[in-house]
């Protein structure tokens, strides 16, 4: 998935301006292609002969995580809706709307039915009803073909017509948090929910529901199809498994790069090309703007899971966002509060005016750092969800690291 055959950011806000749903579709393998290739026998031979408790361990052994961002185990995650009585329902998070992630997009314009197919697994193991897919509107290049291959797989008949839903999101950051996108689809207005309970437990229309993010199902399906060797066998820094990094900035070639998980952020750089011509390596957004930034001498921590955390950090959704010489670190902090500011959904006030608050304090020729520190606190604690608990990150980290500019 090096290089992928995107719309142009012009062809897409031309779209968007004109509603012109002509827009420019990537080459990416249709049901018929994945068939011939052995799509689906994975899903058949499961759903008339499979025992649910294997798939689960097989997906624990090999190690998936929920690739939304959280790393949670995925098999874990479907024992829980299943120990809660039915009916149930799914609902597919393509609602991928942090600031440089992009690997759910690689996924659904060049390969949707690894994704699909690992959706219809999944939805059999928990004994879904049915299944939501909740799009983000803003790819729609990814809406068109996915809209194009429910009506393939209904055709088909792999799914019966009805069973997959396919809702658009209108733009908001929020409704990619999973209780306000059940919300949205609710057709309410998205306001994250206080868990728990947690929507294994009481989801969609109140019913236990399982959630998965696009990357996570692809990786289902290929880790059930090729054997959990795919990710079990390949180890790098102490780590095991791929991850696809979203990589973007001063880079010399942008775009998802599929690397072992133990890769650093040397590594990621130069997967990507290295920096790009005349940019000196200064600072690097580890996962979203909500993992902050950390300096370019931090440059040998695995960039998985688990790793950054003592570093007062995370990986999320591994959208690496590189800066350089010629960039502020205190802009870019900024900037992400801005993000935050304009996309909290103003439910609760640590984060609704926290942020508001934050952006004013840190346009400050010089930053109170003490009450940024306190503000910070406030909202890390009291915040409803993971927006406000996490947006003072890089607040708190640039004080740490980059003292000189604040
Ligand atoms: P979380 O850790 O609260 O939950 C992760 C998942 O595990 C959820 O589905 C939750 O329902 C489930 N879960 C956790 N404990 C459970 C329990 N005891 N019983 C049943 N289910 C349980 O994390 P959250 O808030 O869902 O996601 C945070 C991540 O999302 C961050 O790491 C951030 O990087 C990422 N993110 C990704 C975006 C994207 O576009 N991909 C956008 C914004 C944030
Ligand atoms: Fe809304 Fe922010 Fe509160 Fe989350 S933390 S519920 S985004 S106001």
């Amino acid at each position: 998935h090096n290089h992928l055959d995107f719309a142009t950011p012009e062809m897409v806000r031309d779209a968007i301006a004109t509603g012109d749903t002509h827009v420019h579709i990537p080459d990416y393998e249709g049901l018929d292609a994945y068939r011939q290739d052995g799509g689906y026998s994975t899903y058949a031979t499961l759903r008339d002969s499979g025992d649910w408790e294997e798939v689960q361990q097989s997906l624990l052994d090999a190690g998936v995580r929920g690739l939304g961002g959280a790393g949670f185990p995925t098999g874990k995650k479907w024992g829980f809706v299943r120990a809660n009585a039915g009916p149930r329902l799914m609902a597919v998070n393509a609602d991928e709307g942090e600031p440089g992630t992009f690997k759910d997009r690689a996924v659904m314009e060049t390969a949707p039915h690894l994704m699909f197919e690992g959706m219809l697994i999944a939805a059999w193991a928990v004994e879904a009803e049915r299944i939501y897919i909740y799009m983000r509107d803003e790819y729609p290049a990814s809406v068109e073909i996915l809209r194009r291959e429910i009506a393939a797989l209904e055709d088909a008949g792999i799914v019966e017509p009805g069973y997959l839903v396919l809702r658009r999101g209108a733009g908001s950051y929020i409704c990619g948090e999973e209780s306000a996108m059940i919300e949205s689809l609710e057709g309410k207005r998205g306001y994250p929910r206080h868990r728990p309970p947690y929507v294994a437990q009481v989801g969609l229309f109140g019913r236990p529901t399982l959630v998965n993010n696009v990357e996570t199902l692809y990786w289902v399906t290929r880790v059930l199809r090729e054997g959990k060797k795919i990710l079990t066998g390949v180890e790098k820094n102490g780590r095991k498994g791929l991850r696809s990094y979203s990589v973007s900035g001063r880079v010399a070639k942008p775009g998802v790069h599929v690397l072992p998980a133990g890769s650093t952020i040397t590594d990621i750089i130069a997967a990507a090309g290295g920096m790009a011509e005349g940019h000196i390596f200064k600072a690097y957004q580890p996962g979203g703007p909500s993992s902050g930034l950390l300096p370019a001498s931090m440059d040998d921590i695995p960039m998985d899971f688990d790793c950054l955390q003592e570093h007062g950090t995370f990986i999320g959704s591994a959208a690496v966002v590189v800066l350089s010489d010629q960039d502020s670190a205190r802009a870019a902090a900024l900037n992400m509060l801005r993000f935050f500011e304009d996309e909290s959904c103003g439910q609760c006030t640590p984060c609704r005016n926290g942020c508001e608050k934050a952006v004013k304090l840190m346009q400050a020729d010089r930053w109170d750092t003490e009450l940024l520190d306190d503000l910070c606190t406030v909202m890390t604690d009291a915040s409803i969800c993971g927006l406000g608990q996490a947006a003072p990150n890089p607040i708190r980290l640039v004080m740490k690291h980059f003292p000189d500019e604040i």
